[in-house]
């Protein structure tokens, strides 16, 4: 199954996400960015949600990501000069001959890794482009078990409009597949388009984590040192917590 963003997500993902999520995480992200001093990579760079801020600020930053969608909405906001930061490669098999500081896959990039096999490879093989003493940062959500049981339904995450006078509407449902722990996520974008009404639908599965699975698959990796925060202010994992974010270093 391809895992690829489709063109009309990438097409609403920057208004939808720096509305979802930019509250979240983009401080803490940028704020590791910026305290990088040397080179940074960003894989799943997505639309440019931290990218673009972090080249205008100054940091020689660059990204990879397997949805040439994606890739071409970030494409089209690049200078000619910064398009050589990008490239279509995946976290579990990419290749620099550089080395860097600080390699970042924010906002999920990891749980769609479906397979044990990639989960490890990704990690190694980031292990190999960071210097020593480099770090590597990702995330997870922390599944809650009854919306991850019962699933959601129909659930409106985002509706407003995209230029005057049109909307765009999404509709999240989710059915889990507990023995291969998958959450299968239905999309449904519905969306004004000179005059008529359009709508698709994206189905991707995402895998979750438990915590002691986290800790024994970066255990498992050539990584010694890491941490699992429980939040984006830098806490420890606490009852509250809805967010892993692992913060490994070479
Ligand atoms: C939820 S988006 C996050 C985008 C961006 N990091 C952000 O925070 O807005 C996840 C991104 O990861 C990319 N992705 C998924 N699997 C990947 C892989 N194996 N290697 C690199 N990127 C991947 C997707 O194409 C998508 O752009």
């Amino acid at each position: 199954m391809s895992h690829e963003y489709p063109e009309t997500f990438a097409r609403f993902y920057d208004l939808i996400y720096h509305h979802l999520r930019d509250s979240a995480d983009s401080a803490f992200y940028l704020g590791e960015i910026r305290k990088t001093k040397g080179r940074v990579l960003e894989i799943g760079t997505g639309t440019g949600r931290f990218f673009l801020s972090s080249l205008r600020e100054g940091a020689d930053i660059y990204g990879i990501d397997i949805s040439p969608s994606m890739v071409n909405v970030l494409r089209e906001k690049l200078n000619s000069k910064d398009q050589h930061r990008i490239s279509l490669q995946s976290i579990v098999d990419f290749s620099f001959k550089t080395r860097f500081d600080l390699i970042i896959a924010p906002f999920r990039v990891f749980m769609h890794l479906i397979e044990k096999k990639d989960q490890i490879k990704a990690i190694n093989n980031v292990y190999l482009h960071l210097k020593r003493g480099g770090r590597f940062i990702f995330d997870a959500f922390i599944p809650d078990l009854k919306s991850l049981l019962n699933g959601i339904t129909n659930q409106v995450d985002f509706d407003g409009e995209y230029e005057p006078g049109n909307r765009v509407k999404r509709t999240v449902s989710t059915k889990p597949d507990l023995i291969n722990q998958l959450i299968n996520i239905d999309f449904l974008i519905e969306w004004d388009e000179t005059g008529e009404k359009k709508q698709e639908h994206w189905l991707t599965p995402l895998r979750y984590f438990f915590r002691y699975e986290l800790e024994h698959l970066v255990e498992r990796s050539d990584f010694k040192n890491y941490k699992i925060l429980g939040d984006f202010n830098g806490n420890e994992l606490n009852q509250k917590s809805v967010e892993f974010i692992v913060v490994c270093q070479k």
